[in-house]
């Protein structure tokens, strides 16, 4: 097994073309180890989004090369990297994109759903995980009867319930108060340290620095430094 999660090389993405073209990575070299929690860090607008989505495969580089849990993902195309993605990605992003028309639990169990699980078994599974996130008695309600925080819960137990081997999180915590805060990133950090299992985070949160095995720097379309937390997370 490779031991990096991703592996990243001089990866590029510019958006739009001739004199509008925007530069937005500019040569990224960055790796994510099997294993560990990595936070990535850097002003507004320095491309820790766009990063996060050509890693998940929701958009493509325009240059370099990306391997993620040793594929290299420009292998895949069509239904294979939708596959790909569906079975070994979670995601959490900072707008939850709950399905409006779909229960808590519902939404929580479209990863199994979409793997092919009954929906009856799915359903249930999804009620645990809720459960194990503080939601117990909210299963049943709609994304819109459920404050931001707690449909930032749905989007984590959707992101978890399929046990994907890479986690990518979108500012996870910027809608949660200190304490729920600090219970999700202690389930995801269960979630991570496991020896196959990477979970990758993009904060601004310095509440939840401490969680981090690394954190990586980002800046202007690179990442420039990575700082590896000695001795390991205190929380
Ligand atoms: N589809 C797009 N077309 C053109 N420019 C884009 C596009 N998406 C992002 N950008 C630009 O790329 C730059 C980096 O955006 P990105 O969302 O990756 O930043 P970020 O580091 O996540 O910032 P923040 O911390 O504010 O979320 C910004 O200048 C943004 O305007
Ligand atoms: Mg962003």
């Amino acid at each position: 097994m490779n031991p990096m999660a991703v592996q990243c090389r001089d990866l590029h993405k510019t958006f739009g073309v001739g004199e509008d073209a925007v530069k937005v990575l500019r040569g990224v070299d960055f790796t994510v180890p099997r294993g560990e929690m990595t936070f990535l860090v850097g002003p507004s607008g320095c491309g820790k989004t766009t990063l996060l989505s050509v890693i998940a495969g929701l958009l493509n580089p325009t240059g370099g090369d990306l391997e993620v849990l040793g594929v290299p993902l420009a292998s895949l195309r069509g239904g294979t990297a939708v596959e790909f993605r569906r079975k070994n990605l979670g995601f959490v992003f900072q707008q939850f994109n709950l399905l409006p028309a779909l229960t808590a639990a519902e939404n929580a169990a479209v990863p199994l759903l979409a793997a092919g699980w009954k929906r009856k078994a799915a359903v249930e599974k999804a009620e645990s995980v809720l459960a194990d996130l503080g939601l117990a008695s909210r299963c049943r309600a709609m994304p819109n009867q459920l404050s931001g925080g707690q449909q930032q819960r749905v989007a984590f137990a959707r992101a978890l319930i399929h046990e994907p081997h890479l986690i990518v999180c979108d500012e996870p915590t910027s809608a949660l108060d200190a304490e729920t805060g600090h219970h999700v990133m202690e389930l995801l950090r269960q979630a991570a340290v496991r020896p196959e299992r990477a979970v990758l985070v993009v904060t601004h949160d310095s509440r939840i620095f401490p969680f981090a095995d690394r954190i990586a720097h980002m800046n202007d379309g690179r990442v420039e430094k990575i700082e590896t937390q000695s001795g390991g997370p205190t929380c």
